[in-house]
């Protein structure tokens, strides 16, 4: 028999949003009445704006006639999306990054959890507790379970990581915050540039909800931090910002000024390296979907993504404002879309789940499946439809715990 990456055992048993869903078909089954209303897993209800849309059916076109089919696209994304990005993302920010800077992909998921490959495996990473499952399970894949370094999230440091005692080389930060929805100011920022510079580190900077930031003294972007580019890595998302979720595009920034090095001693551009595990392990993102991401930064698709936006928003306003006239004591929601709720009592979040479920018929995410930090906490979704969302608030009034 042939053997296995016995890395692999020593993971959870299960993904998380496969776990909470697995829980949920099982509850539907036995219920089949049930009216279950999902605030778990961040997924979008709103349709893709129009302007996308009709970008995206005229890539289709485009893809059906032989003057304008293309083949295989560049593994790196199509210039025509990577410049829009660079003007809009960076440039109106004053961020000055090439083309070969930028790398398109099928999601924040895929990039964030891909990253670690390029980096050996004998690094130290930090990650925050809760956290993103994926940073610490593709870690664990790639053998580096005794390498993490978890920095606890609380109410005390506002769910922001202090700096880690020790010293460390990777560190995985996202802000606006998935699963807390707590947020980096320009100054918290500033002292993760200026450890990973002193400690020669990489930060790897997941900024997939930066859209729904509504603080205009909040950074969007952790290169609007002098020297970032220097140590840092960006990660975005068409995701959330634009309904992408099932229709995946995202990009990576990956600077060429950003250097690690051999085990010699030599310093190596970082940039190369991600581009060769591109292009030997991905062919790129369809040309109709490239075409319907490059919508996104008309003016009728920008105004069309900050209704959606808006949408979210107002959703996870009513749920925190809510929440907390019931009593919670709740935390995000004002420059994200995620509602971090403290369980009353502080109880195992997944007897809150399992309460919530069987009760109020309401989906959220157990705290504890961030990580132990998570644990009296619970996450709630901003991103399900208004009519659900009001009905899981007089829901959440009726409950008895
Ligand atoms: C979440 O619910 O945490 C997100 O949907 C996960 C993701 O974006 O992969």
């Amino acid at each position: 028999m042939v053997l296995i990456n016995e890395h692999y055992l020593k993971l959870k048993a299960g993904y998380l949003f496969p776990e909470i869903g697995r829980r949920v078909r099982e509850f539907q089954q036995k219920n089949p009445k049930a009216k279950i209303i999902r605030l778990g897993i961040g997924d979008v209800t709103l349709p893709l704006p129009k302007a996308v849309v009709e970008a995206f059916h005229q890539g289709v076109d485009e893809m059906g006639a032989p003057e304008t089919f293309r083949g295989y696209g560049p593994e790196q994304g199509y210039p025509f999306l990577a410049q829009t990005i660079l003007e809009h993302d960076y440039r109106a920010r004053g961020i000055s990054l090439e083309c070969d800077e930028i790398f398109i992909s099928d999601g924040s998921k895929c990039d964030t959890g891909n990253i670690q490959e390029i980096f050996g495996l004998k690094n130290k990473i930090a990650v925050s507790d809760p956290v993103y499952p994926v940073y610490v399970d593709t870690n664990i894949m790639a053998g580096r379970s005794e390498q993490l370094v978890y920095m606890p999230c609380t109410e005390e440091n506002h769910f922001v990581p202090d700096l880690p005692h020790q010293k460390v080389d990777l560190i995985y930060l996202c802000f606006p915050n998935n699963p807390t929805g707590a947020v980096a100011s320009r100054a918290m920022l500033q002292k993760w540039v200026d450890y990973a510079l002193a400690n020669e580190s990489i930060l790897l900077f997941d900024a997939a909800y930066e859209a729904f930031i509504t603080d205009p003294a909040l950074p969007h972007s952790i290169y609007e931090i002098p020297k970032a580019k220097k140590v840092a890595i960006e990660f975005r998302s068409f995701s959330k910002t634009a309904g992408f979720t099932g229709t995946r595009c995202a990009f990576t920034i990956v600077p060429k000024e950003l250097m690690g090095k051999d085990t010699q001693g030599n310093p190596v551009a970082i940039n190369p390296l991600w581009l060769r595990r591109q292009t030997t392990k991905f062919n790129g993102v369809s040309y109709p979907v490239q075409k319907a991401a490059s919508a996104c930064y008309s003016e009728a698709g920008q105004k069309q993504i900050r209704e959606l936006i808006q949408y979210y928003m107002e959703n996870a306003r009513m749920l925190r404002h809510s929440l907390e006239n019931l009593g919670y004591k709740v935390f995000g929601g004002v420059n994200a879309p995620y509602i971090w709720l403290q369980t009353p009592g502080k109880k195992d979040s997944w007897e809150f789940f399992d309460q919530l479920l069987t009760q109020a018929h309401v989906v959220g995410t157990p705290g504890s499946g961030f990580g132990s930090a998570g644990q009296g906490y619970f996450r709630l979704s901003a991103f399900g439809s208004r009519a659900n969302v009001e009905e899981a608030i007089t829901r959440f009034s009726l409950l008895s715990l």
